[in-house]
């Protein structure tokens, strides 16, 4: 299995180029499930593992993909099989959101439940009401969920939580179900915006994707299009962090600020100089940064997906800080290994208090999930010395070519196979 070895404690300088969104590409490759004619998705961060496990997805459900760097072309090579196979639903969660466009198109649907992960239990509830307040009814069978309905009806549903997953899974039902569904509470993420303006160009009408209130007016027959992915907030925000960190000035060429206003105030908060233009965000910083407490909570509050690297980044702060996660119940594995670092971190439920260090040294240590492999990668730039990241392919799931790009900043990384 791969490590990254890193020589920590220098300054990063330079750009680095934000690749497409992972979390905006997958629901929206897995809703060309909505159509047969071609579709062609641009800037899509087709390199990681995940978005490879989407591609085998859609292939065992009967699409044909042809990827041509970060251009993807979805096919139709006939009829689509409506069983999605338990080897890749285990390998990626969000496999389970081909289930909203094939209950809707064929009226039934069999796909294993994803289990839970790392990060927390994961329940797929609020996807299933969902389906159910259409009309489907669910039958559990051997470890799959079996949906089925003659047609599903365009309602209203209110979600118990904004899930970010739901919402995609339920504004695609919609799209292909003949009226107007409104789904309210629905996640704010900028992911939902692009889902939403793509299944727009599949042509269904959609109003508000993006907002808590979700309006769609589906079709029983969309068609084919061609959509650009957003940029990837999660991996600008881990840059910027790294650079916080590790100290420096850094330009994200394709980044677009307005999805990271939460975290360019913390990190402005935080002693960080921020200056943003139409798509790009430079950050510099020359200190210690300060102590700045967050809580993670759905869009437009601070993100989940960036709190552990931001933990990181507090680890060397002038003073206390609070990080507090309300988003997934387990989401704080990198404490411990940040700790073998030399940072100081009380974790007590769901809030962990940093007491920030002059500086960590470099350690080997072990990703256990995406983001707790992205804290890491900030940790060991910032640190003296060497880090020994094992388990990478877990940062492989979500940062395309990292030591390419955090090399081109003047980062000291590289892989050792
Ligand atoms: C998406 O996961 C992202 N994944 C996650 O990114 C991200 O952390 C998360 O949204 C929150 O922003 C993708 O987009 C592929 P949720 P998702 O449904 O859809 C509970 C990364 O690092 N919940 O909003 O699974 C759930 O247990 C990944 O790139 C229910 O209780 O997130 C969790 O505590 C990790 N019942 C909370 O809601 C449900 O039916 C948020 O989950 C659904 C969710």
């Amino acid at each position: 299995m791969d490590k990254l070895v890193i020589e920590g404690g220098k300054p990063l300088n330079g750009t680095i180029k934000v690749s497409g969104a992972k979390n905006a590409a997958l629901p929206i490759l897995i809703a060309t499930l909505l159509t047969d004619e071609p579709c062609v998705i641009e800037n899509v961060p087709s390199t990681l593992r995940d978005l490879r496990t989407t591609f085998r997805l859609l292939e065992s459900l009967g699409k044909k993909v042809v990827v041509e760097g970060s251009t993807v072309k979805v096919l139709s090579t006939g009829s689509l099989k409506t069983q999605a196979p338990y080897d890749i639903v285990k390998q990626m969660r969000a496999s389970v959101l081909a289930a909203g466009p094939l209950l809707a198109r064929f009226g039934l649907v069999r796909v294993p439940i994803p289990g839970g992960c790392a990060i927390g239990l994961r329940p797929i509830d609020i996807h299933l009401k969902g389906f159910e307040a259409m009309g489907a009814r669910r039958i559990a069978d051997q470890g799959d969920i079996i949906m089925s309905a003659p047609k599903l009806n365009p309602v209203t549903i209110k979600l118990r939580f904004p899930s970010v997953g739901a919402t995609q899974n339920l504004m695609m039902a919609a799209a292909a179900t003949e009226g107007k569904t409104i789904i309210k509470n629905a996640a704010r993420e900028p992911e939902m915006e692009d889902l939403g303006r793509f299944l727009q160009s599949l042509g269904a009408d959609v109003r508000g994707a993006g907002t808590a209130v979700v309006t769609i007016t589906g079709k029983t027959k969309l068609h084919g299009a061609r959509h650009r992915v957003i940029p990837d907030r999660i991996e600008a925000g881990t840059f910027l962090l790294a650079c916080a960190a590790a100290r420096g000035r850094v330009k994200l060429l394709g980044a677009d600020a307005s999805h990271l206003t939460a975290v360019l105030s913390a990190l402005k908060k935080a002693g960080a100089k921020i200056k943003t233009g139409k798509s790009w965000i430079e950050i510099s910083m020359d200190r210690r940064p300060k102590a700045v407490t967050v809580v993670t909570k759905p869009h437009p509050g601070f993100p989940t997906d960036l709190q552990a690297p931001w933990m990181s980044l507090m680890t060397l702060c002038t003073g206390f800080a609070k990080v507090t996660e309300t988003v997934f119940e387990n989401r704080f594995l990198h404490a411990a290994e940040l700790g073998r670092m030399g940072a100081q971190i009380a974790v007590s439920g769901r809030t962990a208090v940093v007491a920030g260090v002059e500086s960590l040294s470099g350690a080997p240590i072990m990703a256990s999930d995406i983001r707790a492999g992205a804290a890491l990668l900030v940790a060991g730039l910032a640190a003296k010395g060497k880090t020994t990241i094992a388990r990478v392919y877990h940062i492989d799931r979500g940062y395309e070519t990292v030591e390419r790009k955090l090399s081109g900043a003047g980062a000291r990384l590289e892989r050792l196979k």
